[in-house]
C-alpha cells in the first residue's frame, strides 16, 4: 500500500513511518517541522524516512495514487493557554479540515490522531469512549474540533474516518517537553526536576510502540466511524513513575514541587474494551520494559550529559 504520514519526522509520526515501511508498505512522509521544539531533532526522527516539507494548512496535499492517510501532524502539549492559541488552531483544527477535505475528495481513509485530553476530568475511569467530552486545555478543546469535523465529513462526504485518542504516548524520541524525557535528562544532567503540583496524577502512559500496532490495525481493519481510545494497562503516578526511573536508571532524581499546570487533568485512564473486541488490539509493553527502552534511548543520546 502506498500511504501519507502527516508529522512524519515527529514522535510517533516517525515511529509509524518506520513501521509501515518495514512492513513493505511505500511510505510518503510530510511534515512543516514547526520549532515547538527543534527541528534538528525532527531531522533525527525522519533520518530513514522520506519526509516532505508540507504546511497542512497552506498547501495542498496530493491524495493521488494513494491508499490512506495517517494524519498525526499537530500542535501537541496540553499546557495551551495564551498567546499561542492560533498556533493550536492552525495546527489542529485548520490542518484537519483541509486534510479531510483531501481525503472525502481522493476517497481515501484517514486515521485521525486524537487525543485523551479531550476527556478533560472524566467522568469515569477507566473512561470508555461514549464518555461525555469536557477539555479544560485549549489543545484539547481543537483536537476534539478535529474529530467532530471528520465526523462533519463523513456525514456530509462520505469520508472514511477512524479516530485514535492515544494516551500519553512515550518511548524513544518523546517530546522534550513530555515529563519521561524530562526525568531522563534530568536523571543524566543530575538538574533539579520540576513536578507540576502533588505529583500524585495519573496517567494511562501508553508505549509508542503499542500506539503505532494499533494506529496500523486501525487504518487495515477498523469500521469506518470508528473512535477508540488507544491507551496503556498501567495506570501510574507521576511519582510512582519517577521512582521506577530511578531504580531502572541507578540514579536518583532531585525533584522541586511548583504550580499545578492548568490544562492538566488529575488522570487518564483507558477503557480499551472497544479496541479489543474490534482489532483484537491490546496494550503490550508493561512500563517497566518501556521505560527500559526509553532510558537506553535517552541515555545513548546524550551520553555527555
Ligand atoms: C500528553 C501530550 O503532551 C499531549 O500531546 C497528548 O495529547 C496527551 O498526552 C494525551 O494523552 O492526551 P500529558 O498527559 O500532559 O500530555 O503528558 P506529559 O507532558 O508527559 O505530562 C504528564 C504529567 O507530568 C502531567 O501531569 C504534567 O503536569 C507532569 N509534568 C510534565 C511535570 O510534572 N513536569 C514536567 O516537567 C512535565
Amino acid at each position: 500500500m502506498r500511504y501519507v504520514v502527516t508529522g512524519a519526522a515527529g514522535f510517533i509520526g516517525s515511529h509509524l513511518g518506520e513501521a509501515l515501511a518495514a512492513a513493505g508498505h511505500e511510505v510518503v512522509g510530510v511534515d512543516c517541522f514547526t520549532d515547538y521544539y527543534d527541528p534538528a531533532e525532527k531531522e533525527e526522527n525522519a533520518r530513514d524516512l522520506d519526509v516532505r516539507r508540507l504546511d497542512l494548512a497552506e498547501q495542498p496535499l496530493d491524495l493521488d495514487g494513494v491508499d490512506g492517510v495517517f494524519h498525526l501532524a499537530g500542535r501537541p502539549g496540553v499546557r495551551s493557554f495564551g498567546d499561542v492559541f492560533p498556533l493550536y488552531l492552525r495546527g489542529n483544527v485548520l490542518s484537519t479540515q483541509r486534510v479531510l477535505e483531501a481525503a472525502a475528495a481522493a476517497r481515501v481513509r484517514v486515521v485521525l490522531a486524537s487525543s485523551s485530553s479531550i476527556y478533560g476530568e472524566a467522568e469515569a475511569y477507566p473512561t470508555p469512549e461514549d464518555a461525555v467530552p469536557r477539555p479544560i486545555s485549549p489543545y484539547g478543546i481543537t483536537k476534539l474540533a478535529g474529530e467532530h469535523l471528520a465526523r462533519a465529513y463523513a456525514v456530509g462526504f462520505g469520508a472514511d474516518a477512524v479516530v485514535l485518542r492515544y494516551f500519553t504516548v512515550y518511548g524513544p524520541r518523546q517530546r522534550p517537553d513530555m515529563f519521561f524525557r524530562r526525568v531522563c535528562e534530568a536523571l543524566l544532567a543530575r538538574s533539579t526536576f520540576e513536578i507540576y503540583g502533588s505529583g500524585e496524577q495519573s496517567r494511562s502512559f501508553t508505549y509508542v510502540g503499542d500506539a503505532v500496532a494499533a494506529t496500523i490495525a486501525a487504518m487495515e481493519r477498523a469500521p469506518a466511524g470508528a473512535v477508540y481510545n488507544v491507551g496503556g494497562g498501567e495506570e501510574a503516578s507521576m511519582l510512582e513513575a519517577i521512582a521506577l526511573l530511578e531504580r531502572i536508571s541507578g540514579r536518583s532524581l532531585d525533584t522541586r514541587r511548583v504550580d499545578a499546570a492548568r490544562g492538566d487533568v488529575a488522570r487518564t485512564k483507558a477503557d480499551v474494551s472497544r479496541i479489543r473486541d474490534a482489532l483484537g488490539w491490546e496494550p503490550r509493553t508493561t512500563l517497566a520494559d518501556g521505560l527500559s527502552a526509553m532510558w537506553s534511548w535517552a541515555s545513548g543520546r546524550l551520553p555527555a550529559a
